[in-house]
């Protein structure tokens, strides 16, 4: 049956046969990495892997087929993220680190949650992501690592209004001030999200370049994109 997540299905079809065509970057090649450039990616390497059975399961409660399978996809394309810093990691000689304490708890609260409310959660984390790999690949002077994170990039530039399409359907039923106040809520979430980013990785930052500033502003840029797109 053709619903409106058709169109983002063959969307993500097309990526799975561009990834295919285009290939793993050259890691033979090695990279070199700032330790604190490690330990951010080893962070973000863990936010990025999961198996979204959680997510997938409320999909398909929420019953529309098209959407559960580029959902999916999605989830298939977060699988590769991690796939792809781990093996970026690799390359600098480095390894990843098994869980970390901010992820177990970001797990854990998404599981409880319905979908839409698990869908803003991650839709904090896809925004926060989106802004830590454009920082990463403007401002890294290592060929392998500008590659990997324009690929991320590029995919989480997608990924976002993909999930602010099901918010609006999701959220179409609702009062408009009630929406409002959620979208602001969700907009708060995102700012913490940021505040919490640049405590954490704030010296990685400073070596690619990002003021903190323009870092929480290109972050909350990029939210307000992403708000309208629900409204
Ligand atoms: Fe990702
Ligand atoms: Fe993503």
């Amino acid at each position: 049956m053709r619903t409106e997540f058709t169109g983002w299905l063959r969307g993500f079809e097309e990526e799975v046969r561009a990834r295919a065509v285009a290939g793993d970057p050259e890691w033979g090649r090695g990279a070199r990495l700032e330790p604190c450039v490690v330990r951010s990616l080893q962070r973000f390497q863990v936010g990025e892997d999961g198996d979204g059975a959680f997510l997938i399961g409320k999909a398909e409660r929420a019953g529309d087929a098209e959407y559960t399978a580029a959902l999916r996809l999605f989830i298939a394309e977060e699988q590769n993220h991690a796939r792809m810093l781990e093996r970026l990691l690799a390359a600098a000689g480095a390894g990843t680190i098994g869980t970390h304490w901010s992820d177990a708890i970001f797990v854990w609260a998404r599981r409880a949650m319905g979908l839409r409310l698990e869908l803003m959660v991650l839709m904090v984390a896809e925004v926060i992501a989106t802004g830590f790999y454009r920082a990463l690949h403007e401002g890294t002077r290592d060929p392998l690592t500008k590659e990997v994170a324009g690929r991320l990039l590029a995919d989480e530039r997608r990924h976002v209004p993909f999930h602010c399409r099901r918010m609006r359907q999701g959220l179409a039923g609702v009062p408009g001030p009630v929406r409002a106040g959620v979208l602001l809520a969700w907009r708060a979430a995102v700012a913490g999200g940021a505040l919490v980013i640049v405590a954490d990785h704030g010296r990685t930052l400073r070596r690619l370049g990002r003021g903190r500033v323009r870092f929480v502003r290109e972050v909350m840029a990029e939210a307000g994109t992403a708000a309208g797109m629900i409204q």
